[in-house]
């Protein structure tokens, strides 16, 4: 997988809280969608990335996901299926990683 910095500063980070600063387009999202695919390789995690919406989500995140794993061979093989319906990806080895509108459903309760 090609990576630049962004990818090394977040991968290595140790804090709970990695907060990325910076202009638009500068790569943070991919970079981060970098890291996120690498430790859900490298250990059985449950991933969710929350955007403002779900059209936002497949123009941007998705696509850029997408991308990534087109990209990295050793990526595809460690990817069981995308689901498209719930737009989850699902790792060989258990790993989840899905995306998800933070907007509120009117239609539920809670
Ligand atoms: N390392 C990379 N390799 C290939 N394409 C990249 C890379 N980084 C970014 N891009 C391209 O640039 C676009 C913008 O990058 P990205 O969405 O990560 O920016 P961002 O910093 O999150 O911007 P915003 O602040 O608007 O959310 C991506 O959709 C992708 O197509
Ligand atoms: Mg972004």
């Amino acid at each position: 997988m090609e990576t630049g910095i962004l990818f090394k500063y977040n991968y290595n980070a140790t804090a709970p809280v990695v907060i990325n600063q910076g202009g638009t387009s500068s790569g943070k999202t991919y970079a981060i969608q970098q890291v996120l695919f690498c430790l859900a390789c490298t250990e059985k995690v449950v991933i969710t990335v929350v955007g403002q919406d779900i059209p936002n989500l497949k123009a941007g995140v998705l696509r850029d996901a997408h991308n990534i794993c087109e990209r990295s061979q050793p990526l595809q093989q460690m990817i069981k299926n995308f689901n498209r319906t719930d737009r989850v990806f699902e790792f060989r080895n258990g790993s989840a990683g899905s995306t998800s509108s933070c907007q509120r459903n009117p239609f539920k309760s809670s």
